[in-house]
């Protein structure tokens, strides 16, 4: 059976890992970000998701599902910046809300009728789609919203055999996360001592749970943490 996976910022991190899974499944992979893939085998197209999807991309996109038996949408790109309640500008805003919300949804929109009944549709969220730590307020609120477009999208695809959900990670060792540190690594140890497990999650445990989630169809509408337990204060 012909499997074709789509997914959003695979050059890196999370979704560099479920490429490699996925591929190694057997599945033809496309990755669509700036910098390509670096998985032998998988397909990049050149994409910025703060530009609405070209109709080249499109017309690649929906023939590859055409060729298709069943196809797995997995919204992986995101963006995160340090902004706050204090100060936040609209363009910061804007911004987050593009690659983790409208971009997502945008795509979406160009290929939900080209999806073939069981195939799936996969958000990447995260923790801080359902709280909240200061100093990432564009962060946390489209990490929100996510969850309220998966859900909707969710009812909107009811009798299509198409079935949608969440992976919500938690602190994965990835470059967003050394990014946001400043590659600082007491910031890491101090993270990673907030986990029940004392440790950040590796990519490819987040790519075994998006792997988990587009097999199985029981999982609609769901939002399935993926966070090692974090430790609560
Ligand atoms: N790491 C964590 O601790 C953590 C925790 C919770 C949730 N998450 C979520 O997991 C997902 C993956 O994050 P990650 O940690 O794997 O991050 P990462 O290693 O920094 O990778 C981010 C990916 O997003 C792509 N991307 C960003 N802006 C883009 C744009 N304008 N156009 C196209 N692609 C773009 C990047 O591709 P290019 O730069 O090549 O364009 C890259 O492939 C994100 O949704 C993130 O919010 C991560």
């Amino acid at each position: 059976m012909s499997r074709l996976a789509i997914i959003t910022g695979a050059s890196a991190g999370i979704g560099a890992a479920t490429a490699r899974r996925l591929h190694a499944d057997g599945w033809r992979v496309i990755n669509l970000s700036r910098r390509p893939c670096p998985v032998n085998g998988v397909e990049s197209l050149e994409t910025d998701l703060a530009e609405a999807p070209s109709p080249s991309l499109v017309e690649t996109l929906r023939a590859a599902c055409a060729d298709s038996e069943r196809v797995a949408v997995v919204h992986n790109a995101g963006l995160l910046a340090s902004d706050s309640a204090q100060g936040i500008t609209t363009a910061q805003l804007h911004a987050a809300l593009q690659i983790n919300v409208v971009a997502p949804a945008a795509l979406n929109a160009t290929l939900i009728d080209a999806l073939p009944a069981g195939s799936a549709i996969v958000f990447i969220g995260s923790t801080l789609g359902d709280k909240a730590v200061g100093g990432a307020l564009s962060y946390a609120t489209s990490k929100h919203a996510v969850h309220g477009l998966m859900r909707a999208t969710c009812q909107d695809l009811a009798g299509t055999g198409v079935h949608t959900a969440v992976v919500a990670p938690g602190f994965t060792d990835t470059e967003m996360l050394r990014d946001h540190v400043g590659g600082d690594s007491d910031i890491l140890d101090a993270i990673a001592s907030g986990v029940t497990f004392g440790r950040l999650i590796e990519p490819e445990e987040i790519a075994a749970t998006i792997a988990f989630c587009i097999d199985n169809a029981v999982i609609n509408g769901a939002v399935i943490h993926a966070n090692l337990g974090q430790i609560e204060r």
